[in-house]
């Protein structure tokens, strides 16, 4: 999907007050980037494909200073306004993933959640991400993992723009982007019952790819 069409699908949840209260999302991350950062210094954090905010307000809240990038304008609108609502600032921008620069700038923190691109484009996003971090930052990245196809949960059908462990892996790899290293790097199931989307039609989990580098 393009920009066009991700704004015409932010600004019909909007209208229709679809989900929750007009969200495509949730209005929390999922619970393993809660678990996952909570025990961080918080510090500069980037969130890329930041969709309506839901991880960048969530961390704008922890402590950390936000920037977070999307190339929905209306996406952005919203996670403006929610942020607003949740009493937090959040440095938020329009931009594309694959080509947006952060001028010298390094994290301590950048989150990839839910962003499913073709192979080559999600390979260019993951290894740009890799190289803004800070001498020990944390890379974090989260998306559906190609076996969820059979699960019956929700999520994109598509195996081509689905994760494998490998794929991840293979996208920082550190003879390429210096000192990170990953430290975990895994397939892994959420559950339904607790996860802050709404509930899949009969299945009790989905499956997820989750990969964290460390710099
Ligand atoms: C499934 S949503 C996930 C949003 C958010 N990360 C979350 O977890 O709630 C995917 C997001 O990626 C954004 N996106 C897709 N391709 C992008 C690109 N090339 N550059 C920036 N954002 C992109 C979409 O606009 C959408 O907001």
């Amino acid at each position: 999907m393009d920009a066009t069409e991700w704004d015409t699908r932010y600004r019909l949840a909007r209208e229709a007050q679809a989900g929750q209260a007009g969200r495509l999302w949730s209005a929390v991350p999922a619970q393993i980037v809660q678990d996952t950062v909570t025990p961080w210094t918080p510090g500069r954090a980037l969130d890329l494909a930041t969709g309506d905010g839901r991880n960048a307000i969530w961390l704008a809240g922890h402590g950390w200073t936000v920037t977070a990038v999307d190339f929905s304008a209306e996406a952005i609108g919203q996670a403006g306004t929610h942020a607003v609502e949740a009493g937090v600032s959040v440095d938020w921008q329009v931009g594309d993933a694959t080509t947006w620069d952060p001028a010298g700038e390094t994290f301590d923190l950048v989150t990839v959640v839910y962003l499913h691109l073709p192979e080559p484009a999600l390979r260019t996003v993951l290894a740009r991400a890799a190289g803004w971090l800070s001498p020990g930052g944390h890379l974090l990245v989260l998306g559906h993992d190609r076996a969820n196809i059979g699960t019956g949960a929700p999520g994109p059908s598509d195996p081509g723009i689905l994760y494998t462990p490998e794929l991840l892996r293979s996208s920082i790899d550190p003879s390429s982007l210096g000192a990170s290293r990953v430290m975990r790097c895994e397939t892994i199931r959420r559950d339904l019952a607790t996860d802050p989307e709404a509930p899949g039609d009969g299945a009790g989990y989905a499956l997820d790819t989750i990969l964290i580098a460390t710099a």
